[in-house]
């Protein structure tokens, strides 16, 4: 029996306020779940796996056998990182008890720790009846992707004080519904380090500043993946023309026969 203890899976538990930032990701597959697992704190299977994987221009096309599959994967693959996975649109918003059988399926099916949806006042009722389910909750409050037809575009929130006291009155809803953290996507610092110093659970941010007690980003943009990234998004790696020069050296390889060579062949039984 080997003497190292197995790393601990993180749990919704382990997220309280505390000076050390939060680190969340974005993972859609194993592969990339794998790689990132042992580093972050969160893996969030994202909606936005609609734009990031599927080639679709928003999130709402994204049904819930897809969030299930790619949750599933990102659990099965990981044994670190706390595992959240979206409710996407459609599936929760209609009454908290449908929100409950859908939000129910996702952690029995994928194995994740906690679902995240969009909405602050309007999803308090929700929120509290699945916490009150044992569902734990990630919030998610300021520019909603999936209101982005309501919301006129993606539009930056909390830029007039009418803005600001929303999303505000948003995060205080969610925090008092007992969700465990949330995502603030789309404002501005000011908005962002008020709504952080006046809840009691960790935000997690995107495009909101550094004044988060986390921050998250989608692993395409990381990656160098998205063709055209948002402002808020910073790569931290090139790997559009690795690929392209990789897939380029095959397609040279094969068209010369160089490949498959020696190395890559079986011989006889002998
Ligand atoms: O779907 C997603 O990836 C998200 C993050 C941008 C927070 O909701």
């Amino acid at each position: 029996m080997s003497a190292e203890t197995p790393p601990k899976r993180l749990s919704t538990g382990d997220f309280k306020k505390s000076q050390t930032p939060i680190v969340c990701l974005t993972a859609y597959t194993a592969p990339v779940a794998r790689l990132l697992d042992p580093i972050v704190d969160i893996l969030l299977v994202g909606d936005s796996v609609g734009m990031a994987l599927y080639g679709f221009p928003d999130t709402l096309s994204v049904t819930l056998d897809m969030m299930i599959a790619h949750g599933a994967a990102v659990a099965r693959s990981t044994k670190h990182a706390l595992v959240v996975v979206d409710m996407p649109v459609g599936t929760y918003e209609k009454s908290p008890d449908e929100a409950r059988r859908n939000a129910r399926r996702v952690m029995n099916e994928t194995g994740c720790a906690a679902v995240k949806l969009e909405g602050g006042q309007e999803m308090e009722a929700t929120i509290r009846h699945l916490v009150q389910s044992a569902v734990p909750v990630m919030g998610h409050v300021g520019l909603l992707p999936q209101s982005v037809k309501q919301m006129g575009g993606y539009k930056i929130q909390g830029r007039d004080e009418e803005g600001a006291q929303k999303v505000m009155a948003d995060a205080k809803a969610v925090a008092n519904a007992g969700a465990f953290c949330m995502v603030i996507e789309g404002t501005i610092e000011p908005v962002a380090r008020a709504i952080t110093e006046a809840v009691s659970i960790p935000t997690i941010g995107i495009g909101a500043s550094s004044a988060c007690d986390g921050q998250v980003l989608v692993i395409n943009d990381l990656l160098g993946l998205t063709e055209k990234p948002p402002r808020f998004a910073k790569a931290y790696a090139t790997l559009a023309p690795v690929i392209t020069a990789a897939v380029k050296s095959y397609a040279d390889d094969v068209r010369a026969r160089r490949f498959p060579d020696p190395e890559h062949v079986y011989g006889e039984k002998r």
